[in-house]
């Protein structure tokens, strides 16, 4: 029987220095065994921390969830893409511990970060998921209100095989239904 980690209670919160090498073990593991990600080496801790900086130095969230005091997952987001005319459109990242998966902590880790790009202003969020077989991706995704808009046909290889990426997006706060009314440089 599985612990009952749902029972206790989440703690999300934006993730500070000491946290990314917890983050950096649980991406590992998923970089080493899964399709979720496309980087087929794991990155260090100091390539970890200097991604948490490059995104969280200019606002960007990157949040933790910890149950008993220990970060489970982690979930992010990073500009869309870096051209400006993207500026209101990121692009989430989210990993949660092998072991404590299934409990809802992704669904509380992404809930949250959706507010925070929302609050923000950004107005579209995408999810580029490795592997059309990646059941809780895509579940919890769409649990959360993107839609599918997409497939990149074996656009990855990977363990010896091509891997699919899906696209899924959501709109943010108002979407495409008003123009922005805060100036984001790009
Ligand atoms: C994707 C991931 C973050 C989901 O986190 P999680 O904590 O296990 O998900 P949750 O328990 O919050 O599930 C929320 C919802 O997502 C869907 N879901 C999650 N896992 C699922 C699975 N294995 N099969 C089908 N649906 C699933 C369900 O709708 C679920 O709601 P429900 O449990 O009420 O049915 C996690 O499985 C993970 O880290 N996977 C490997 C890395 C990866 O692929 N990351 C995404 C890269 S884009």
């Amino acid at each position: 029987m599985r612990p009952a980690l749902a029972a206790q209670p989440l703690v999300i919160r934006e993730a500070t220095q000491d946290d990314i090498a917890a983050a950096q073990a649980i991406y590992a593991a998923h970089v080493a065994k899964g399709l979720g990600s496309f980087e087929e080496t794991p990155p260090d801790l100091a390539e970890m921390t200097r991604r948490w900086r490059d995104l969280t130095g200019p606002g960007l969230p990157y949040l933790v969830v910890e149950t008993e005091g220990i970060v489970r997952g982690f979930a992010y987001a990073g500009l869309y893409r870096h051209r400006s005319a993207y500026r209101y459109s990121v692009e989430d990242s989210i990993y949660v511990e092998a072991g404590a998966m299934r409990r809802g902590l992704g669904r509380a880790l992404l809930g949250e970060l959706i507010e925070r790009c929302t609050a923000l202003g950004y107005r579209q969020i995408v999810a580029v998921i490795g592997d059309s077989a990646n059941v809780a991706s895509i579940g919890l995704h769409a649990h959360l209100g993107f839609q599918r808009v997409g497939v990149l046909h074996a656009i990855g290889f990977k363990f010896g095989r091509w891997v699919d990426s899906v696209i899924m997006q959501r709109s943010l706060g108002p979407g495409e239904s008003v123009l922005p009314v805060t100036k984001r440089n790009p």
